[in-house]
């Protein structure tokens, strides 16, 4: 089988071989010296402070959260489908008072909205969005824009990218970034990844496996307050060599060509706005979702079906990964004797 999913993804031979080894003890020399490895490749694939935690994307954004937003404190959060509603969620969670920027699906709100929402709402302490919402395959490219309204009103901007960092990366320096190992970095599930510039500002104590300032001062010794994900440490190792022997600007590239040879070729609809396609998961409408899928994995391909809303009427095909053109040929091939 292979994985055209939103992750986890189809990982490369080079990541599945250098996980599978026995853990090291983390508390020794040999061990703390993969750890600055893997910090310092994740330094260079972006400029700010990285973070490991063990946990998955979901653990990444409640982490974000609990140590970004106090109870109480007005947050402005911007929602166009199931992943913006999770990060209300863990705002809400938090006892964090959310306003709401309900978007349509597909699409993502102008930074002049969110400034006026900003304004009018007063006091905000957060801004929170989802850089590529998996769940219809749409990339909100005004993050860096927000960043600058942020700024502007002495907020701090929380980004959730689980399913998008390191395919797209910012230029400019983003507040909070909250990320996982098992999509764009090509690793095992198990680490939480974030990405901060600013100090956690949490007032109200957050429990100590999500308590970044714990995180942080271990980090100065090149170690974790608990353990940490050990072989998925060792995965991304392996995985960031890959990434960073062929340059985030390329990587990127690479992905945007797999995207756009699917949205070029497959007859369907794109859910997502031409200029916010996704560019690590494209979806697609369609009524034979049912169909398509069963079909796929006969020809040993594994793409997912829609969530919430669109669960039986759409396709999502993820371009993370281990994956040729000659696969996406295929599955176009396939996709398309389904469309009437
Ligand atoms: C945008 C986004 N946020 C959060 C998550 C949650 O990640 P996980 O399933 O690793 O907990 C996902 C997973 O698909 C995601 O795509």
């Amino acid at each position: 089988m292979k994985y055209l999913t939103p992750g986890p993804v189809q990982i490369p031979k080079q990541v599945v071989d250098a996980i599978a080894r026995q853990p090291q003890f983390h508390r020794t020399e040999e061990f703390r010296a993969v750890f600055k490895r893997v910090i310092e490749k994740l330094s260079a694939v972006y400029k700010t402070i990285p973070v490991i935690i063990p946990g998955t994307g979901t653990l990444a954004v409640d982490v974000m959260v609990y140590n970004y937003v106090n109870p109480g404190e007005k947050v402005v959060a911007i929602t166009n489908g199931e992943f913006g509603d999770r990060l209300i969620e863990s705002i809400e969670s938090r006892g964090g008072v959310v306003h709401k920027i309900e978007w349509r699906y597909g699409d993502a709100p102008p930074p002049d909205i969110v400034e006026d929402t900003v304004r009018k709402v007063g006091d905000v302490k957060a801004i929170a969005v989802v850089h590529n919402e998996t769940s219809t395959g749409t990339t909100n490219r005004f993050i860096e824009k927000y960043q600058d309204v942020a700024s502007s009103y002495g907020a701090v901007l929380l980004v959730d990218s689980v399913s998008l960092y390191p395919a797209e990366v910012f230029k400019k320096e983003i507040d909070v970034i909250a990320t996982a190992s098992q999509k764009a970095f090509i690793s095992p599930p198990g680490a939480a990844i974030l990405y901060i510039a600013k100090e956690p500002r949490a007032k109200v104590s957050v429990p100590p496996s999500m308590n970044l300032e714990k995180f942080l001062q271990s980090l100065k010794k090149w170690e974790t307050p608990y353990t940490p994900p050990i072989n998925v440490i060792y995965g991304l190792d392996a995985a960031l060599d890959y990434i960073l022997g062929m340059g985030v600007d390329k990587y990127h590239e690479m992905h945007r060509e797999r995207a756009e040879y699917l949205y070029n070729n497959i007859k369907l609809t794109p859910i997502a706005k031409q200029e916010l396609r996704s560019y690590t998961v494209t979806a697609f409408y369609t009524n034979r979702a049912k169909d398509i899928i069963t079909e796929l994995k006969k020809h040993g391909y594994v793409i997912a079906g829609g969530m919430g809303k669109l669960k039986d009427s759409t396709i999502r095909i993820g371009v993370m990964g281990d994956i040729t053109i000659e696969d996406l040929r295929k599955v176009v091939e396939i996709v398309n004797r389904y469309v009437d």
